[in-house]
């Protein structure tokens, strides 16, 4: 049982000296006790106060107990507040009063046995204690409750998340064993190969012209497979926040001239070509300060991509200045993507739905693109239909905000 619930008692009756002898007999520890001369005082101190318990006069002026108790049996707030009428006539009273909700009803006669008065109003107090505490054990549980909903709720979500998060990583282990199945299975066969022909002596398959070919269709293997793990690095860094961007004073014409540079045998593998248009002319510069390491993977996932997707012919690339910012652009005139794909395949992993299209590639380019130009304050933006190619933009601002 609490002993900080003070329990409040109401004593009402029109002659103080009454209210006065009541109130020595009531009086005692963890109660307070207010007095009324009137009903209408009464009303507004039970308005005002949450009683355990009303001791009630039933003969007075203007309105009388049984008045008193009808109007506060009409108000939700005092409804329950169990009443104690005090009445000099017979027991005949005691019917006098019906329908009150019983047990919250009771009578004392006067004149007042000490004793019985005491003991009524101890009962009466030990009940509202009872009644508060539960109520307060019920309002602790009922909060418990809430939470423990709030808390399943977030379980749940977090299990959902969970199973996505494990799905999508399934999905990559086998993308990535995929994709680094192919070009490892490619080396494993040349090895095998040139062992064969070893053993047999025969050494003409070695001769400088047929080596260099050789040397250079490992290179392209192996740099395929690092790319791929450089780009798993990187999302894995971009997520953790811990990408390093290293800014420098840099020129985005040259930049692009070495990039499409180096991917002009690529292209030429895939029946495209890549053309450089530098605004406003050939020889212009644009200067910047820029991660150039990072701007020229950009640069290179937006070529490799239009090489990879564009269906062979013209890619064009163009880059300028615009006042504070450089833009730079690749147009290929392959399928295209659908608008509603636009913002998707910026996402991780996400690539087209078209099966034919996973000419390898994890899906990492085009978000590791984005987040290189944001992380530079600037932007990639894509405009496409089906049919009509697609047309990569990349905003940089000049210098770093
Ligand atoms: N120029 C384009 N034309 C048509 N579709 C494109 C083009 N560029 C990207 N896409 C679509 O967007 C998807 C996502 O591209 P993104 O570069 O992010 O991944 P990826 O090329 O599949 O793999 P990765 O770049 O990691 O090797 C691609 O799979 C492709 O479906
Ligand atoms: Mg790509």
């Amino acid at each position: 049982m609490p002993h900080d619930v003070v329990s409040k008692l109401l004593l009402v009756d029109d002659l103080p000296e009454n209210l006065f002898a009541l109130e020595a007999l009531v009086r005692g520890e963890g109660r307070q006790v207010f007095q009324a001369t009137s009903a209408e005082q009464a009303l507004a101190l039970l308005l005002e106060h949450e009683f355990a318990l009303a001791l009630v006069d039933v003969q007075m002026p203007i309105m009388n107990g049984f008045e008193l108790a009808e109007m506060m049996r009409g108000t939700e707030r005092t409804r329950h507040i169990p009443i104690i009428f005090v009445s000099a006539a017979g027991r005949e009273l005691n019917y006098a009063f019906k329908g009150y909700e019983s047990g919250a009803v009771d009578f004392l006669q006067k004149p007042l046995d000490t004793h019985a008065v005491r003991s009524k109003v101890s009962v009466f107090v030990d009940l509202n204690r009872h009644r508060k505490a539960l109520d307060r054990e019920m309002e602790a549980l009922a909060a418990a409750h809430r939470q423990q909903e709030t808390l399943v709720q977030e379980l749940r979500a977090t299990q959902t998340e969970l199973e996505r998060a494990v799905r999508m990583r399934d999905d990559f282990m086998s993308m990535v064993s995929h994709e680094l199945r192919t070009p490892l299975h490619t080396l494993y066969l040349e090895a095998q190969v040139r062992k064969l022909h070893l053993d047999r002596g025969n050494l003409a398959n070695f001769e400088p012209d047929k080596l260099a070919a050789m040397v250079a269709r490992d290179q392209h293997q192996i740099r395929n497979m690092v790319r791929l793990i450089d780009d798993m690095l990187d999302v894995t860094r971009m997520r953790r926040g811990a990408l390093s961007i290293q800014p420098k004073p840099a020129d985005l014409a040259a930049l692009a001239r070495r990039v499409v540079d180096g991917m002009a045998q690529q292209a030429e593998a895939a029946d495209a070509t890549i053309s450089l248009q530098v605004l406003p002319d050939a020889e212009s510069r644009i200067d910047g300060v820029w991660d150039e390491f990072r701007i020229e993977q950009v640069l290179t996932n937006l070529l490799t991509n239009a090489v990879r997707y564009g269906g062979g012919g013209a890619i064009e690339v163009s880059v300028r200045a615009l006042g504070d910012a450089a833009e730079m652009t690749v147009r290929d005139r392959g399928p295209g993507i659908a608008p509603e794909d636009h913002a998707r395949i910026f996402e991780q992993f996400e690539r087209s739905a078209d099966g034919r299209q996973h000419a390898g590639g994890l899906g990492l380019g085009l978000y590791i693109t984005r987040e290189i130009a944001r992380r530079h304050g600037g932007d990639v933006t894509v405009e496409s239909a089906l049919g009509e190619g697609a047309l990569f933009s990349v905003r940089l601002p000049r210098t770093p905000a």
